[in-house]
């Protein structure tokens, strides 16, 4: 029995367990740059984990993965998303710490006036072009700047959505134009069963009345009620589809789904430190505040002197010590559990003086990756 690490295209990794040289189990690890926050981290994603049938139950999964956590962490990727099997990553310390959101708009608003039918399009959208592609991008930047667990997606290598809102549905990319110019953009599900956007953003704020009005007249001709829209639930354009009469159904699903944990801890740390003086400041603090963070995976003080958050590995003294569980802190650096939240588990303990840096450096956010960024 060995495991074998082969290139599987660009930024994919095959990990692979074969017995008797048959490949039996095996694994696709993503190299994604990812954010908490603002800062931009290494990501290790996975995907396509199985066992083949008749192999299953034998202990060969659990092999690839400890080898791939160790090959993680060695390799220093800071965390490791993925999407997956119920019940089960928990044994490598995943944690579900992505918001599931969509929402669901009646087209004809049951016949009140303000309908989603009545919208009027302010702009001509069209297919994405190659062209498009800077603008497209700089608008997604610029949209998802500092939310957690988005991908930064890369302008040399990206050229559009891979995924519509499932594994098997394509997106149509469309964009807004005003003058000549990219003011917004929307992918929307190539499906003729239903109408699904799976993503949107824009630059000007209006591009959302001619994104509501090409989705409520693509429902009209497909002869659907309803229109489906992917977002978290603090996202402009889902904030916007509120006025059509929208129901947001947001699930924080347990042991399953979007699922995060720390592989590297240091390297983590260290590429934190800017964030923690973008979050201190803008929770207003001023004064010094020291806080050391403890887990299971390792330990960083972080001190802020007013102006600047440093980070210092290792347990050094501090105003407070906050003992956490990975998987609690995991979900606490993302913003899925903010920090009077994370304070009631069990897992987690405080000790020392009061110090004002924990709860501004752990605001609670609703961290999200866009359908088509999924591996
Ligand atoms: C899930 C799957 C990968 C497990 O592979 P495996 O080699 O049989 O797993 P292992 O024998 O190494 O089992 C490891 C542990 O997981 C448990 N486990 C196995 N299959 C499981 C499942 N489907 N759900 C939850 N737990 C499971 C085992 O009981 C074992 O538990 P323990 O040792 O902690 O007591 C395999 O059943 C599979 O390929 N399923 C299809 C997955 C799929 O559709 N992948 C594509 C999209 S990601």
């Amino acid at each position: 029995m060995d495991i074998r690490v082969t290139d599987a295209g660009r930024n994919v990794k095959r990990i692979q367990l074969f017995v008797d040289d048959e490949a039996v189990s095996g694994l696709y690890l993503f190299d994604l740059p990812m954010r908490v926050g603002g800062a931009v981290v290494r990501m290790g994603g996975i995907g396509g984990v199985a066992t083949r049938k008749e192999h299953r139950m034998k202990g060969y999964c659990r092999a690839v993965m400890d080898f791939t956590m160790r090959y993680m962490h060695d390799e220093r990727y800071d965390m490791s998303v993925l999407f997956g099997i119920p019940n089960f990553y928990y044994r490598w310390g995943y944690v579900t710490s992505l918001v599931d959101c969509e929402c669901l708009i009646r087209v004809d608003g049951d016949g009140c006036p303000g309908a989603l039918r009545e919208v009027r399009a302010k702009h001509r959208l069209r297919k994405m072009r190659r062209a498009d592609i800077p603008a497209v991008l700089e608008i997604y930047a610029k949209a998802n700047a500092s939310r957690s667990a988005t991908i930064a997606r890369d302008p040399a290598t990206w050229r559009g959505p891979r995924k519509g809102s499932g594994w098997q549905i394509k997106a149509r990319p469309l964009v807004a134009e005003q003058n000549g110019k990219i003011v917004g953009y929307m992918f929307v599900d190539e499906s003729n069963d239903s109408v699904v956007c799976s993503e949107a953003a824009a630059r000007d704020e209006a591009a959302y009345s001619s994104f509501a009005a090409f989705l409520a007249r693509r429902a009209r001709a497909l002869k659907q009620e309803t229109v489906r829209v992917i977002a978290p639930p603090d996202d402009p354009f889902a904030i916007y589809l509120r006025r059509f009469g929208a129901t947001f159904t947001v699930r924080y699903p347990l042991c399953r789904a979007g699922m995060a944990c720390i592989t590297n801890f240091n390297t983590l740390f260290r590429k934190l430190a800017a964030e923690f003086t973008r979050r201190a400041r803008a929770a207003g603090l001023a004064q010094p505040s020291s806080l050391c963070v403890v887990t299971d995976k390792g330990a960083a003080t972080i001190s802020f002197d007013g102006r600047r958050a440093r980070v210092a590995l290792g347990e050094r003294p501090a105003q407070a010590r906050l003992c956490a569980a990975q998987e609690v802190l995991t979900q606490m650096l993302l913003g899925y559990r903010g920090w009077r939240d994370a304070l009631n588990d069990e897992r987690v303990r405080l000790s020392g003086r009061k110090a004002p840096l924990g709860p501004a450096l752990f605001p609670q956010g609703e961290p999200f990756m866009w359908p088509a960024d999924h591996f």
